[in-house]
């Protein structure tokens, strides 16, 4: 079943029904102002930092389900009658409802008892503050006589103490309302210089700001006393729960349409000039009145929404397909690059799933994000690299995570997760690949944020590599540390306290487990390393490189080959993980893709083998579940893998960011049609139709589907912020159609399904646009190459840095001679 449609001219997802399983939401904001926004207009925004700059409320775990957003209410002022045109929180049955989240922007709208009411929500490119756009139609016969309110409620900035320390809370709210301008000030006499700003385009009939005059008791938002008797209050806030509503009054003509304008935004000011007139405890809001001004002008905000919409158009134009498949194209074009930034973007912090009070920005996590989206905003990514690197350890260790505002590490989970400094070799490598800008491997950057500790990138990465060659374990294998990619394989942990955090307790000493996974990670980025050396010409220090790689392997083929597939694991008493021998958990889907895309295993049919397994023993019409079988028991030795009921998360759920890592194994061994195969299985464009069992959004990943373990086989959880962004936009774009960046210039060599006889492609890389044809001559995925009409030896297109444009076509597979 479905809730709606794709509108691809218009890169939309396009909702028809408000009552969708889940509420499936949209991001606002690609720079410093975000807002999660649902389809009925749930959600919230901050400024940076999800935890500590949290600009509006809302109650995850809430009843009813996605309560708190931002709100408009219209009412008729002759009959009294008032409702959401989003539907929320009133929940009127509406005529026409649809909510169609575009890139950066959402637009829900309806129609009830004959007004149409449409709201455009966005965030300016360069602006740290959100437009509600409203477009109000009468197509009644007869005139309209309504009233408008709009509300927010207002988060006292630090989310977690906002939600927690009441005792303190409900006596700090302050706002100011100042030419119809709703000024949230809470906190800023002492410490704080910024503040929230809420503006309307018309002139108010009316105003609040103290939540519970507003709703009045007992009331939720679903029917507050300022709207149901048509006048607001006009309530100024001192304590209590800080809220902004304006009451405009709007008279429409038979057919007539009137636009009104929300502001909502964050301004800062400097530390010494924080008050006018000075020494007063009024806001100083020379700065933030011309921004204001700006914005509540309907053609200002028309030209910022279409430099929003050019924005994107870029960005999307970077690589652009043509195949014989819809969900292909769809997610290729629009959805998939679209999740990657943002993932860039916000990291773990804050979605449906991720409450942005718990996680900042993640090592390993970040690293591989970039793997998506390097090629649209390399500049940012460079940044990102140098960001990371700062929080490198001068052991090659990492922090495991930051925080966006202070780009410190946290402490609070601290580092030793074994897997961590090997991913930024890998990000290092793609942004490379894509920009060839060598000079980032130069350039300074501390350990552990500490002025002093300078060294360059390059000696990062060096560092990264001997931190796993200093913790190798009994086997000669990586020792795991904490964990490694998967967080709940805990093998040193044994924590037997309830809510212990599984990470962070170290009960063995760490020096006997180890991972397959990580040889597998190992011998990739050392390979990479010896490439980046070779192409600085350090063939020496190639060479070592590509030795340790190969002493890796031989250790990986001796100690973690299981007989049919790769091992897992070997946990704190050295006993196997993830093989034949074991009860549960005989086979893990992480290291046959880890070592395969690393190239373990593909000369003697290891590799082969392995994706055999794979797809008897994991493969499901829903995705290659993590391991099986399922842990059906708390294993004190496994931690909280085992916590899990059997079928979710990493306890045998289809956790899909490693399903792309089996895709391009396939894609390696030449299997075009199974890497496709398993491509649309977690593709959300494919599973649009079965939307009532998937219930996330049919437009993002998911980090999970529920495995066949669980009663609800096929249920997604998790949507947006998963790596299964960045590493399904890798597989299908770079290993399945085959068009990645090297060294040397852009490689074309598809695995394509048998029965695709043609795509195209457009790609921007270092400057020159590459309009690409693929043609199926016959069986196999063999290629020759064409540059403007020239052939070339191999599959690499050449840097041509002539900011041109060039035509390239490439035969794949042998022609069948006829007899
Ligand atoms: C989550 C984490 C990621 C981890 C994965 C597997 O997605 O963000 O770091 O690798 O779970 O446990
Ligand atoms: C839980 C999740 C895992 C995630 C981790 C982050 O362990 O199962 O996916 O990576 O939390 O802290």
């Amino acid at each position: 079943m479905r809730y709606g449609y794709f509108d691809d001219q218009h890169h939309e997802y396009v909702i028809t029904q408000p009552d969708t399983p889940l509420p499936w939401i949209n991001y606002l904001g690609s720079e410093a102002y975000f807002g999660i926004v649902s389809n009925t207009a749930g959600g919230y925004s901050f400024y940076r930092d999800a935890r500590l700059r949290r600009i509006t409320r809302y109650r995850y775990n809430n009843v009813s389900l996605d309560c708190g957003g931002r709100y408009i209410y219209v009412r008729d002022n002759d009959t009294g009658e008032f409702w959401s045109p989003s539907w929320q929180p009133t929940r009127h049955e509406l005529e026409g409802y649809t909510c169609r989240h575009g890139l950066g922007y959402t637009v829900i709208g309806s129609t009830y008892k004959g007004i149409e009411a449409q709201t455009r929500y966005f965030v300016p490119l360069g602006e740290s503050l959100e437009i509600w756009q409203l477009t109000l139609t009468n197509q009644r016969e007869e005139s309209a006589n309504l009233s408008v309110f709009s509300s927010i409620e207002f988060c006292l900035w630090d989310a977690q103490d906002d939600a927690t320390n009441f005792q303190r809370n409900f006596s700090t709210g302050e706002v100011e309302v100042e030419d119809g301008v709703i000024y949230h000030k809470t906190e800023y006499r002492e410490r704080r210089n910024h503040f929230a700003f809420f503006a309307c385009s018309e002139e108010l009939a009316g105003f609040d700001t103290q939540r519970d005059v507003f709703l009045g008791p007992y009331r939720g938002w679903d029917n507050p006393v300022a709207v149901e008797r048509g006048r607001s209050f006009n309530s100024v806030a001192r304590g209590w729960a800080p809220m902004g509503s304006h009451h405009v009054r709007v008279t429409l003509k038979p057919g007539e349409t009137r636009q009104v304008i929300f502001l909502l935004g964050y301004h800062e000011n400097p530390r010494d000039q924080k008050f006018d007139p000075p020494g007063s405890q009024r806001i100083n809001k020379q700065t933030v009145k011309p921004v204001i001004g700006k914005y509540l002008n309907k053609d200002n905000v028309d030209a910022a929404f279409e430099a929003l919409c050019a924005y994107w158009d870029r960005l999307l134009g970077i690589f652009e397909v043509e195949t014989p498949d819809v969900h292909t194209d769809r997610m290729v074009n629009i959805w998939n690059p679209y999740q990657c930034m943002v993932t860039f973007n916000l990291s773990r912090s804050a979605s449906l799933f991720e409450s942005g009070i718990g996680r900042g920005v993640g090592f390993r996590d970040s690293n591989q994000d970039l793997l998506g989206f390097v090629h649209m905003v390399p500049e940012r990514a460079r940044e990102r690299i140098l960001d990371l690197a700062a929080t490198q350890l001068e052991t090659g260790g990492a922090y495991h995570q930051y925080q966006p505002l202070t780009k410190r590490g946290n402490d609070e989970i601290g580092s030793s997760f074994n897997d961590d400094p090997l991913w930024l070799i890998l990000s290092v490598a793609a942004y490379l690949k894509e920009t060839g800008d060598w000079s980032i491997l130069d350039e300074l950057v501390v350990y552990e944020n500490q002025p002093g500790t300078e060294k360059p990138l390059y000696e990062h990465l060096q560092r990264s590599l001997r931190y796993t060659l200093d913790r190798l374990g009994p086997h000669g294998l990586p020792l795991i540390g904490r964990a490694d990619w998967n967080d709940c394989l805990n093998l040193n942990t044994f924590s037997e306290v309830p809510g212990e955090s599984f990470q962070t307790i170290t009960g063995k000493n760490g020096k006997v487990a180890e991972s397959v996974f990580i040889a597998g990670l190992f011998v990739l980025a050392a390979e990479e390393m010896a490439s980046m050396a070779r192409e600085r010409g350090l063939t020496d220090e190639a060479q070592l490189y590509h030795d340790e790689a190969a002493t890796m392997e031989v250790t990986v083929l001796k100690h973690g080959w299981d007989g049919e597939w790769f091992l897992r694991a070997y946990d704190y008493l050295s006993r196997k993980v993830g093989s034949h021998e074991c009860d549960e958990g005989q086979i893990f889907i992480e290291p046959q893709g880890f070592c395969i895309l690393a190239g373990i295993g593909l000369c003697d049919g290891q590799a082969e083998e392995a994706l055999a397994a794979v797809k008897e023993r994991l493969a499901t019409p829903h995705g290659i579940i993590l391991q099986q079988p399922a842990y059906s028991q708390y294993y004190l030795h496994l931690g909280e893998i085992s916590s899990y009921p059997p079928g979710y998360k990493e306890n045998a759920g289809i956790f899909c960011h490693t399903n792309p890592w089996i895709m391009i194994a396939e894609a390696i061994i030449g299997h075009g049609d199974q890497a496709h195969d398993y491509y649309l299985r977690i593709n959300p464009s494919a599973r649009e139709a079965i939307s009532e069992v998937h219930r996330c959004e049919p437009y993002v990943y998911a980090q999970m589907i529920a495995g066949r373990d669980a009663p609800t086989h096929g249920e997604a959880k998790n949507s947006w912020l998963t790596g299964t962004a960045a590493w399904n936009y890798v597989a299908i774009t770079q290993w399945i159609l085959g068009i990645r960046p090297t060294y040397a210039g852009l490689q074309i060599a598809p695995v394509i399904p048998s029965d695709w006889s043609e795509f195209k492609a457009t790609r921007v890389f270092r400057g020159v646009t590459y309009h690409i044809i693929v043609k199926r001559a016959g069986k196999g995925n063999t290629v020759s190459l064409t540059v403007d009409g020239k052939e070339i030896t191999g599959n690499v297109v050449p840097v041509f840095g002539d900011g041109k444009t060039h035509q390239i076509e490439i035969i794949i597979g042998e022609e069948v001679q006829e007899l």
